[in-house]
């Protein structure tokens, strides 16, 4: 069985998504990047993500991960929080410890897109 169905398919990922989003609202350091944004919109395009990025068929929707997060300026540091705070919602999954660790490389992969994102080069028609 592949990764995304191990997850519990979209229904799965869905909850990961939920649980991952109050941790990121509620921290003290990132927490204020979503002030202004619609959250359950955000949580559509954050399942849709994951889902195709973990092995699930549903295209992916939304913005490139260079659009959505270039008028934030993200540092390394936001950064580390958040996979901080994914790393604490898959412990307290029932994902195993091998797929725990495989959806943390295959997030931080993302990295230098996310915080490099507002680079001149950023312009980008991919998903990534
Ligand atoms: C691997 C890491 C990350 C992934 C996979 C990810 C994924 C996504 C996705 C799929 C969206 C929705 C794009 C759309 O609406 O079309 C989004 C939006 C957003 N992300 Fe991330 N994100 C990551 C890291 C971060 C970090 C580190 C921060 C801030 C600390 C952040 C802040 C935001 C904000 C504020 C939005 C909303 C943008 C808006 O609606 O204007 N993300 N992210």
């Amino acid at each position: 069985m592949a990764l995304f169905q191990r997850l519990g398919g979209r229904d799965g990922v869905e909850a990961l998504v939920e649980d991952l989003a109050v941790r990121v609202r509620e921290d003290p350091d990132i927490g204020h990047y979503f002030d202004e944004v619609d959250e359950v919109e955000l949580n559509r395009h954050r399942t849709m993500f994951f889902s195709a990025l973990l092995g699930g068929t549903e295209e992916y929707g939304g913005r490139t991960i260079r659009a959505a997060h270039s008028p934030f300026r993200l540092t390394e540091s936001d950064f580390d929080v958040f996979i901080r705070l994914i790393t604490l919602t898959l412990a307290g999954s029932s994902a195993s410890p091998r797929d725990q660790r495989s959806i943390l490389r295959a997030l931080e992969r993302l990295r230098s897109t996310v915080v490099h994102a507002s680079a001149p080069e950023a312009i980008s028609r991919r998903v990534v």
